[in-house]
């Protein structure tokens, strides 16, 4: 990306809650990064007010810049993204809004952040724009939030750490990687709106998963390593107190596409992903709770009476958000040795959500880290040099035994 582009970094979705608070802290730290940077929306009234609002955070000589922008306008959207070498986009629902804003990046060769957790929309980013991606030199990485940074990076942790014990070179070992999230917060309007859509597109979504992995088994494999997901089961861990759910987020994908591309998840790589829940009964009801919401979604009267119980643009208060928080465990076996490591922090959905995306678009545009392109993972596209700078802004990644 040419250092000739006015800004380093674009946030289209300011004017939203996720986005706002995202604006927030680029705000607190542009002066440290020596940041040019702009907020970008369709309302030039709604970005002045967010801009006053973000100059009393972050002082005089830390302003953003403001660019007019609808997603549903290409040339509106293809002016903003020749102004950044990183997009940061939370404009959602992905799936109706996303699409245009990948095409426009790669097209003007602008590096992409997002906050996705919708397994549809990144499945038909990979397999659309994969290609066009790779050739045009360009970084599309979804899944900057709690979907999927703790667990992505997390994973990516534990690799590394457990490479320090094996002897020899663990690109040779058969490694099992389990991990286990818990986590306390609300959600906002956005995030309820993507999964009501989400749930009520599924059919389509494995309709369109069928012919993609028809697709896929066709193309010739170009490496021996296996990368598996384990068998999900619910069974009650000892080890950690808890019942261990099977809990199908976009999570798994993303660590598994992770092991697919680094050779240090080893020659095997096996991936259990669980929710863990300490009483049996509180299980059963979150397993009805979200089967009822899923059924409701089926049908389009269902879907508009669940959109309309939660309005886009709001979120928890700043008291609720200080009383989140989140804790992933991961349990990683080699044939020599075990591991057990965390990765912790505050309100997941959002404040922490915000500082991880902030952080990977400053990884893109400021860090000197290997080059990659295409339609990747966070881990495979910032990877370790990410994981340092969520450490020096307080996520907690540790070993635990
Ligand atoms: N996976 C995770 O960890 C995670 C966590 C948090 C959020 N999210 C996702 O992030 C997304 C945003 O959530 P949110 O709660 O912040 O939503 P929100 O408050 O409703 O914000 C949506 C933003 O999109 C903008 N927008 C809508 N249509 C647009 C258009 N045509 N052109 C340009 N901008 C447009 C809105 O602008 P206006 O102000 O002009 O309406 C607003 O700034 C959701 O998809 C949510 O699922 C994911």
């Amino acid at each position: 990306m040419t250092d000739s582009r006015p800004y380093d970094i674009v946030i289209l979705g300011a004017t939203g809650f996720t986005g706002g608070l995202t604006a927030e802290y680029l705000a607190r730290v542009a002066q440290g990064e020596n940041l040019r940077w702009a907020i970008a929306g369709r309302s030039m009234k709604k970005l002045d007010q967010c801009k006053r609002r973000l100059s009393k955070i972050g002082g005089s000589g830390s302003e953003p810049g403001l660019l007019r922008c609808d997603v549903r306008d290409p040339q509106s959207l293809s002016d903003t993204v020749a102004q950044a070498r990183v997009l940061i986009t939370t404009v959602g629902p992905y799936i109706h809004h996303g699409e245009p804003v990948v095409r426009a990046c790669i097209e003007q060769q602008c590096d992409y952040v997002d906050l996705t957790g919708e397994p549809e929309f990144v499945d038909r980013l990979r397999h659309k724009y994969g290609e066009r991606a790779r050739e045009q030199g360009v970084r599309i990485v979804n899944c900057c939030g709690f979907d999927s940074i703790p667990h992505d990076l997390g994973a990516l942790f534990t690799i590394r750490e457990l490479g320090k014990r094996v002897e020899g070179d663990v690109r040779g070992e058969a490694i099992k990687l389990e991990g286990f999230v818990t986590a306390g917060g609300r959600f906002s309007g956005g995030t309820w709106h993507s999964a009501v859509h989400a749930f009520n597109r599924w059919r389509d979504y494995q309709k369109d998963r069928k012919y993609w992995r028809k697709k896929a088994a066709k193309q010739p494999r170009n490496s021996n390593r296996i990368v598996k997901a384990v068998f999900p089961d619910l069974r009650f861990r000892r080890s950690l107190g808890a019942w261990a759910v099977p809990f199908p987020t976009i999570d798994p994908q993303v660590v598994m596409r992770s092991a697919k591309a680094i050779p240090d998840y080893g020659a095997r790589f096996d991936y259990g992903h669980y929710v863990l829940v300490r009483k049996l009964p509180r299980v059963l009801m979150g397993v009805a709770a979200v089967g009822g919401i899923f059924t409701l979604a089926q049908i389009n009267m269902g879907r508009d009476w669940l959109l309309q119980q939660v309005s886009q643009g709001e979120g928890p208060s700043e008291s609720q958000r200080e009383r989140g928080w989140f804790r992933v465990v991961f349990q990683g076996r080699s044939s020599q040795c075990r591991i057990t490591t965390q990765v912790s922090g505050g309100d997941p959905g959002y404040d922490e959500t915000a500082k991880m995306l902030a952080e990977s678009a400053l990884c893109l545009a400021k860090d000197d880290i290997p080059k990659t392109a295409g339609i990747v993972t966070p881990a495979i596209a910032m990877g370790d040099a990410l994981i340092t700078r969520l450490q020096s802004a307080g996520i907690r990644f540790e070993v635990l035994a």
